[in-house]
């Protein structure tokens, strides 16, 4: 244990001793995910913070090669949840005690709908007079509305990179300017300048990627200094090109390893940051979740999107909970936390300490 804190706590760690923890098995995982969970305790405290997940609507502009939800996907409908349904959602979440709300969104790029997510925004934070905390996550926008969004209330922004490799982000995406690698950076920085509390990601386990590609990512969390994190593995989809590649794919639960070593890693390099066990997780291993805050993760978020859209999000195949209501969720997922030996932050916005402490 003492030799994984000397390599974990120098501050310059490399990209190789990375990659050594990232393919690290038997006894060595143990003592990585061990650590990370001391880390965590030290740092946060054993709370784990809700936010209401609204899939606002899965029509997108892209047609990221990896995503269900992408724009040449005829097989699948099309929705955007109405206005009354998203308060009606928010005054659920408001009711339950989750504290924040995501609004996630396939991208969409245009002035009706900037205004219709302002408009939603302000809506939203009448509810027990600013009680619920917004996180937005709906692609790349202009700054001009980044900023407009900001203004109206939403305080953190969470935009995946998806991979901080841009040969590998170039085989994942179509070679065109909707999906443009810089681009994509720029607009991370532009959240940040503007002042939103910034979230990113990646995937783990795509074909092509190699364990010096994720750690890099990591190293890119770190130097982008972000507030938030959300990762999970990637999961195959039928309708969609890179599921040519499957063969090239590690086990699922492998992939589900390597997503719980990168976790717990991020916890130890960026020990105040929020981390979410996310959704994918859950997707490979139905205790995934549970699997993800034994390592460090602090973050869960709920589906309170109304049931009657659920089976039209689906980003990847087997995805969890597409028929569950939210409250049923939330008493299945209380119980869950508390085997986990975590305790649930209701009615707080659950911002990072590493947010308050750039403050
Ligand atoms: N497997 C896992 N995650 C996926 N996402 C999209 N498609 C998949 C997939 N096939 C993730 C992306 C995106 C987020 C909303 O969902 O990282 O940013
Ligand atoms: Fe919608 Fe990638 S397919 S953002």
């Amino acid at each position: 244990m003492n030799e994984l804190k000397s390599i974990l706590e120098t501050n310059s760690i490399s990209v190789s001793d990375l990659v050594s923890l990232l393919k690290s098995n038997g006894q060595q995982q143990q003592q990585l995910f061990q650590y990370a969970s001391e880390v965590k305790k030290m740092h946060l405290g054993n709370k784990v913070f809700f936010r209401g997940l609204i899939e606002y609507s899965n029509i997108c502009r892209k047609d990221c090669y990896y995503c269900g939800v992408r724009q040449s996907n005829k097989t699948i409908k099309r929705y955007q949840v109405s206005d009354i349904e998203v308060l009606q959602a928010a005054n659920l979440a408001y009711t339950q005690g989750f504290g924040s709300l995501v609004i996630q969104s396939g991208e969409t790029e245009n002035k009706t709908f900037s205004r219709k997510i302002e408009k939603l925004i302000n809506q939203i934070k009448t509810i027990g007079n600013g009680a619920l905390g917004i996180t937005l996550s709906c692609g790349e926008q202009s700054e001009d509305t980044y900023k407009r969004w900001f203004d109206a209330g939403a305080h953190r922004y969470l935009l995946r990179i998806e991979s901080s490799n841009e040969q590998l982000y170039r085989k994942i995406h179509p070679q065109n300017k909707k999906h443009d690698f810089r681009k994509r950076i720029d607009a991370l920085y532009s959240l940040k300048s503007i002042g939103y509390q910034l979230g990113t990601g990646v995937m783990i386990g795509l074909p092509f990627q190699t364990h010096e590609d994720l750690a890099n990512d990591l190293l890119f969390f770190k130097e982008l200094d972000i507030d938030m994190a959300g990762m999970g593995p990637y999961i195959e989809h039928k309708q969609t090109p890179l599921y040519a590649y499957r063969d090239l794919l590690l086990p699922l639960h492998e992939r589900f390893q390597l997503s719980l070593k990168m976790i717990a890693l991020l916890r130890i390099i960026m020990k105040d940051i929020n981390i979410a066990a996310t959704t994918a997780m859950q997707a490979i291993d139905a205790e995934g979740r549970e699997k993800a805050l034994l390592v460090g993760a602090n973050v869960i978020m709920p589906n309170i999107t109304p049931l009657k859209y659920r089976e039209d999000y689906l980003l990847y195949e087997d995805k969890p909970c597409v028929d569950e209501e939210a409250d049923a969720c939330k008493n299945c997922l209380e119980a869950r936390i508390h085997r986990t030996g975590n305790t649930i932050g209701y009615n707080e916005w659950g911002d990072s300490p590493h947010s308050m402490r750039k403050k």
